[in-house]
């Protein structure tokens, strides 16, 4: 996947600007507060037809407009693509592939694949088990567009199911809403452990290339349905029966895989509590050297890799031998404040002081 190139009216801190792309990618320079992010930000708003950090779009018109229009040609599966992307204050927004309308922002998720790392990523580490779930999410439908859909579903039958549990209801209405929540269950949570699987094997050898260390990583999908139920819906079922007692008393689903998590551990011990701020980035680096390799394995097209000012936490030799070994094969964009740290990449450069 290569982007070659984008533009961008009243987004964000940019009021008219287009950039072009090389096939290795690009090294964005500035001060800090120039723009780097929004520029990164915005090639990652149309893998998702929305902003990854759940930030409105209202918020991405520049200050004082009163509406947005982004647009970008990739290249995917050796033909290339144009989407745009616009929202006006008071109409809704449109995003065309090829000028083509499209019904959902989701759809996007088949075209441009990106993996972003994030200065932020630590807190797949650190963070709450939404942040985790929220990284596999996305990681399992860029590889399997389904999931999306599914997991879609399931939440809406969860929202529904709620509402039904703390209405007056009778009970035989009840076991059709837990049969199909269980079949989602069943279904996700499968889903979730198979990307896992081979996630894992990949994320130990990801690691021992970005730190250099020789510990091994594992992670583990904690199912809030307990693996001896994970057999079947059947199963499933009869696990959430067992529960209906005190589902009933507390007005809510006290089960699903909206309660899931994914535990990290170094040598066995949890990252979360135990890990250094440079073994979490390193971590971080790792799951999502992992994301990408899996979506080339599966979907058999490499994603563009976005190294939004995440390395300077790390050793300098690791940090260029990490980016030499990708080098080539994916397309990268790196943004940093100091552009000499990457000199040596041959990366071409972007310098937003000067445009
Ligand atoms: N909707 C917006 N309109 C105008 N400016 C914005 C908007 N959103 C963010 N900015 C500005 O963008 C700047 C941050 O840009 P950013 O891309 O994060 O910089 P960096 O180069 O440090 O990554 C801030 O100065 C902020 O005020
Ligand atoms: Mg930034």
């Amino acid at each position: 996947m290569i982007v070659k190139e984008i533009e961008l009216i009243n987004y964000r801190s940019y009021s008219n600007n287009k950039f072009a792309f090389f096939d290795k990618g690009a090294l964005i320079t500035g001060r800090n507060g120039i723009g780097k992010t929004n520029l990164l930000e915005a090639v990652t708003y149309f893998s998702l037809g929305k902003s990854h950090k759940k930030l409105k779009d209202g918020d991405l018109i520049k200050f004082g407009e009163n509406f947005f229009f982004i647009k970008i040609i990739f290249q995917c599966n050796g033909r290339d693509i144009c989407v745009n992307a616009g929202y006006d204050r008071n109409n809704k927004k449109i995003i065309k592939v090829n000028d083509v309308l499209i019904n959902k922002n989701s759809e996007l998720l088949k075209y441009l694949k990106v993996v972003y790392f994030s200065p932020s990523d630590t807190d797949l580490i650190y963070g709450s088990p939404g942040v985790r779930r929220r990284f596999f999410d996305l990681a399992v439908s860029q590889t399997d567009f389904r999931y999306l859909e599914i997991l879609k579903k399931y939440n809406q039958i969860l929202k529904q199911r709620n509402a039904l549990l703390r209405s007056e209801f009778n009970l035989s209405e009840k076991r059709v809403w837990d049969r199909r929540f269980a079949e989602k269950i069943y279904e996700i949570s499968r889903m979730r452990k198979d990307y896992l699987a081979d996630f894992n094997k990949l994320a130990v050898e990801k690691y021992s290339q970005v730190s250099g260390a020789l510990e091994k990583i594992e992670i583990s999908y904690k199912s809030a349905v307990p693996d001896e139920y994970k057999d079947s819906v059947k199963s499933v079922n009869e696990y959430i029966a067992a529960g209906e007692e005190k589902e009933i008393r507390y007005e809510r689903s006290l089960v699903g895989v909206h309660l899931d998590d994914y535990f990290i551990r170094i040598d066995g011990i949890p990252a979360r509590e135990f890990s250094s701020q440079g073994q979490a980035r390193s971590i971080a680096c790792a799951l999502r050297l992992a994301q990408a390799e899996l979506i080339f394995g599966i979907a058999g097209e490499r994603p563009v890799l976005i190294f939004d000012d995440v390395m300077a936490d790390l050793d300098k030799m690791r940090v260029n031998n990490l980016i030499k070994a990708i080098l080539g094969k994916y397309q990268i964009f790196i943004a940093s404040p100091d552009g000499d740290l990457y000199r040596d990449l041959n990366l071409n450069i972007i310098n937003l002081e000067n445009i």
